[in-house]
């Protein structure tokens, strides 16, 4: 396992919380795909899963804080832009075979996940 839910990720709002969950654990299974040895449409198909989520879960969020008082929407907004930007150039670059996933893109997934839910997403909390 990558990453594992913890109580310190909770937002205090079970949707969001859900969602979260939902996102570590598609990276898990991600990770999971390539330490089994998995072929090239096994991880694809898994990727894809990832970015399609990820954009779903943006989309809520910011569906969520844009109605309330939390001062951080847009540059919280850019973060979650520069994220769909880089996993779809990454989903786009392992399909045409530019480049391979290695375990330094799983740590970097990892530890955006991680940050942006611990920093970034913790700023609205208090508005929800
Ligand atoms: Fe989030
Ligand atoms: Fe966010």
């Amino acid at each position: 396992m990558l990453l594992d839910w913890e109580n310190q990720l909770s937002v205090g709002n079970t949707t969001i919380d859900d969602q979260h969950k939902k996102l570590i654990s598609l990276l898990n299974d991600l990770h999971a795909a390539m330490q089994q040895g998995k072929g090239k449409e096994i991880i694809s198909k898994t990727l894809h899963d990832l970015v399609e989520y990820t954009d779903y879960h943006f989309g809520a969020e910011e569906e969520l804080f844009h109605g309330t008082a939390y001062p951080g929407v847009e540059a919280h907004m850019v973060e979650h832009q520069n994220l769909i930007q880089t996993v779809s150039k990454l989903q786009d670059d392992y399909e045409s075979g530019k480049v391979m996933i290695s375990s330094e893109t799983l740590v970097f997934l990892k530890n955006w996940v991680t940050n942006h839910i611990m920093k970034t997403d913790q700023g609205y909390k208090t508005f929800l």
